[in-house]
């Protein structure tokens, strides 16, 4: 299952501190979205509105209206638990639970959710989670080995495949490639290939050759100053973005011509 996100008016604050401001965004599903743009410039911050995860820092809210197929992620009543189980999040470092078996990483998150399965179905659910993630021929011998114990690439599809495990519907991942070998990088862009045919997947990436590569739609953000906030400043199909961009200043970012 695959839903859109349509974000409204987003502003996002650190505090008094506005990081992003004015965000308007229609992720479509069933597609991968590229977030590019200057260091500090808030991807990471917006990414994390999408599910929830940027309130659980002091301070940290947002204003707007996040809708995932039409329903406020952020309306009274919502619980952000349940937004994440729909959203799920990949992080820029594998973060495996080092001392977990793979298939208890794999496990981690549906027991998180006090989710009660039998061990069949949690077989199945291993085993259909790691073939998702392009990882069950590599570790299917070794299931009750640490997590720890797996290449870069190999935790990179790890945490993919704990994010699959709980069945979302968006799966957002911030720079998944940044600690990887260009071998394994390859690996999991054939991955986020192969999961947009069933989820939505929201990429942020500094390597401009791997939005082009990976996504149909990317979004550039930009910074006018320190201190100033991160906005959007041109959301179109990733081949207009990188060939034919309307906007100067998203021209010199993805020519090089920055800063
Ligand atoms: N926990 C935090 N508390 C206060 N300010 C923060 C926090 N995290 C990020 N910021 C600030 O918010 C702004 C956006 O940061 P963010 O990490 O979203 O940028 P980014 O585009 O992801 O950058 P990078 O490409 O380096 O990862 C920056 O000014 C940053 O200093
Ligand atoms: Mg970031």
């Amino acid at each position: 299952m695959s839903k859109r996100i349509d974000v409204k008016d987003l502003n996002v604050y650190y505090g008094n501190f506005l990081a992003v401001e004015g965000v308007n965004i229609n992720i479509e599903a069933k597609s991968v979205t590229a977030f590019i743009g200057p260091s500090g410039c808030g991807k990471s911050t917006f990414l994390r509105t999408l599910n929830r995860m940027h309130e659980v820092l002091p301070g940290a809210r947002v204003e707007g209206e996040v809708l995932l197929d039409g329903d406020n992620l952020y309306g009274p009543g919502v619980d952000p638990v349940t937004v994440r189980t729909q959203v799920g999040m990949v992080f820029q470092r594998p973060n495996p639970f080092p001392t977990m078996s793979i298939r208890d990483n794999v496990l981690a998150g549906v027991k998180l959710n006090n989710k009660k399965i039998s061990k069949g179905e949690a077989d199945a659910l291993v085993e259909k989670s790691l073939r998702g993630a392009n990882l069950w021929n590599e570790v299917k011998d070794r299931l009750e080995k640490p997590g720890s114990g797996l290449s870069g690439g190999q935790q990179q599809r790890l945490c993919i495949a704990r994010a699959i495990a709980v069945e979302p519907q968006v799966i957002l991942m911030d720079e998944p490639c940044s600690a990887l070998d260009p071998i394994s990088t390859l690996a999991v862009e054939d991955l986020i290939n192969e999961l947009k045919d069933q989820y939505t997947v929201v990429i942020v990436t500094h390597n401009m050759q791997q939005a082009a590569r990976v996504s149909d739609r990317t979004a550039f953000f930009n910074i006018a100053g320190t201190g100033k906030p991160g906005k959007l400043i041109e959301f179109a199909d990733t081949t207009t973005i990188f060939n034919n961009p309307a906007q100067k200043a998203t021209e010199d970012y993805v020519s090089g011509r920055f800063g």
